[in-house]
């Protein structure tokens, strides 16, 4: 089968957290047989690319990230001739597929680790094992050999009397870290790649792949935390470059998860010469509302500190010929639109959740890169607001509420953090109709609907020339149709005093120019200098223009953006 090869820059990607899209079979866990039925709404939203989050076999202890088959899929979510009719379908729609490679770390279920816990030598060379600190002879475990933090909470290190050593988990206890120093372990990674670009598949997210590479000594840093430490290690860009060889998929659309990255590696990770990848993710832009840099301590969104980081970012990537992945949202985030305003009448039409979700949407669509939307974006899908932690089924989720508890924090103010923070917000099921559990199954879902979905859903969107669904498409429409979008140069540009919370930029490409202005303020804000007089307005998260004053300033109202051409 061949597969779709797109120009990556007019391209956009739609993300399907397939547990949560949408249930075949009654059981509450999305599958792809609910993705397949499902594709006519993906080919009317006008997306190129379908990236599917993993369903390989798992024992589902972080989400399907704790794989324990990389070449076979979990019954759960159906067959391999699932697979292969959802390609096929797919493909005759014009959409790529493609999957997501947790390659950093496997499941401690996988078979790999189970022959190392049976004395195998070959494969304990797969995992990184260590002695204790302090430990004075063989079976003694002593103490961790770092004080690293993992990134759900709790050491790194977990002590494994069978193999007689501590194994490294940046992840949960369940998720033992590959070994990428060992030869075989970089071979067995590249074949499964290899075996889903042999079955039709047109391209690949790699899961925490910054992280694959450890720093040669393995030292304690001041706080325990380690992603930094570990992020764009050593020889991260000569794996990349190998497994992308030996699996053969240069020239197909790829991406990869950078934790703690750096502007610098990413422009090294994506520069199309060096034959790694197409773009990256990262993540400093979701970081602008942790206070103290620490997730589970709440503040509000400092919108000059995302400016910067949006600025630095977009031209940085620009001038070093690296390409950016553009998204707000994703399993892992809460919903942006909540995060960043839309709290009010969240469902009503007009309410700030639509105007917050046309803003960000207009955000990413027109800045420089390939555009991601998570599933439910289209729709305005806002956080869960659970009124119990019950209700949370993620490990981070979880682990962090008792250790908010354990720091002193009241049930209620945990409850509280969690409700704002926790990544299952950005998993609850799609909001297909205003029906039962959303028309997401027949049975159980394995987490709970937001309350919202009976006015924010596809059935009530679709068609209707007002809504976000509707706004997205236009978007979708426009990257693919104005050439500036996917070629132009980007340049930042200051809104003046009176917009503090404005962010604002051109793209220009020969004698087009294309301006966006973003108000992230939920109060007016007058925004100055940007040289729209005269040009077209394109399109923007209110129904007409923004007032222009004489000295060409826009009055711009709460949450408003603006998209402006000529
Ligand atoms: C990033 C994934 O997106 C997240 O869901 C997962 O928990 C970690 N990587 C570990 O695989």
């Amino acid at each position: 089968m061949a597969a779709i090869e797109k120009d990556f820059k007019r391209s956009v990607v739609y993300q399907i957290y397939i547990k949560s899209f949408c249930d075949s079979d009654g059981d509450g866990i999305g599958d792809l047989p609910g993705i397949t039925s499902k594709l006519d709404y993906l080919a009317h939203l006008g997306v190129d690319y379908l990236w599917i989050t993993p369903f390989f076999p798992s024992p589902q202890a972080d989400g399907g990230y704790d794989i324990s088959n990389y070449c076979a899929i979990d019954p759960v979510y159906g067959t391999m001739d699932d697979f292969d009719e959802l390609v096929c379908e797919a493909h005759a729609r014009d959409l790529g597929v493609m999957l997501d490679m947790v390659l950093c770390h496997t499941s401690s279920e996988h078979a790999w680790f189970q022959r190392a816990l049976a004395g195998d030598e070959r494969y304990r060379r797969y995992y990184i094992l260590r002695d204790g600190r302090g430990s004075t002879c063989a079976g003694d475990s002593g103490e961790p050999p770092t004080n690293w933090q993992c990134a759900f909470g709790g050491s790194a290190w977990e002590w494994e009397p069978r193999l007689g050593k501590w194994y490294l988990h940046m992840h949960d206890v369940s998720q033992p870290d590959l070994d990428w120093t060992n030869p075989e372990v970089r071979a067995a990674c590249a074949d499964v790649v290899r075996f889903w670009r042999e079955r039709g598949v047109d391209g690949f997210r790699f899961d925490v792949v910054s992280l694959i590479s450890k720093p040669e000594v393995f030292e304690d840093t001041p706080d325990g935390s380690c992603r930094s430490l570990v992020a764009d290690g050593p020889h991260v860009h000569e794996y990349l470059r190998e497994l992308v060889a030996a699996s053969g998929i240069d020239g197909m659309l790829t991406v990869g998860e950078m934790a703690a990255t750096t502007l610098e590696n990413c422009i090294l990770y994506t520069a199309p010469e060096r034959h790694e990848l197409t773009q990256t993710f990262s993540f400093h832009h979701l970081k602008v509302d942790y206070a103290d840099g620490d997730k589970w301590k709440l503040m509000e969104p400092d919108i000059a500190r995302l400016r910067e980081i949006l600025r630095s970012w977009q031209e940085g990537m620009q001038a070093g010929g690296g390409w950016n992945a553009l998204f707000w949202d994703n399993h892992d985030q809460p919903r942006a639109i909540t995060r960043f305003g839309g709290r009010e009448g969240a469902g009503e039409r007009g309410g700030s959740w639509e105007r917050v979700g046309r803003m960000l949407a207009t955000c990413s669509f027109t800045l420089q890169g390939t555009p991601y939307i998570f599933q439910g974006d289209e729709l305005g899908m806002t956080n869960a607001g659970y009124p119990s932690i019950d209700c949370f089924v993620d490990v981070e989720s979880t682990n962090n509420y008792r250790i908010l508890m354990e720091g002193g924090a009241t049930a209620e103010e945990a409850l509280h953090v969690v409700n704002e923070r926790s990544r299952d917000n950005g998993r609850t099921p799609m909001q297909w109709t205003s029906g039962p559990h959303a028309g997401f199954t027949t049975g159980t879902p394995w987490l709970a609907v937001p309350e919202n979905h009976v006015l924010v859903n596809a059935e009530a969107e679709v068609g209707d020339a007002g809504s976000l669904f509707e706004f997205y498409r236009e978007l979708v429409r426009l990257r693919h149709e104005l050439p500036v979008l996917a070629e132009g140069a980007v340049r930042f540009l200051d809104a003046g005093a009176q917009a503090p919370k404005v962010i604002a930029f051109e793209r220009t490409l020969g004698d087009t120019r294309l301006v966006t202005v973003c108000s992230f303020d939920s109060e007016p804000s007058r925004a100055t200098g940007l040289d729209v007089d005269g040009a077209r307005y394109l399109l923007g998260s209110y129904d007409d223009a923004p007032v222009s004053g004489a000295d060409g300033a826009l009055e711009l109202r709460p949450y408003e953006a603006a998209v402006f051409l000529s």
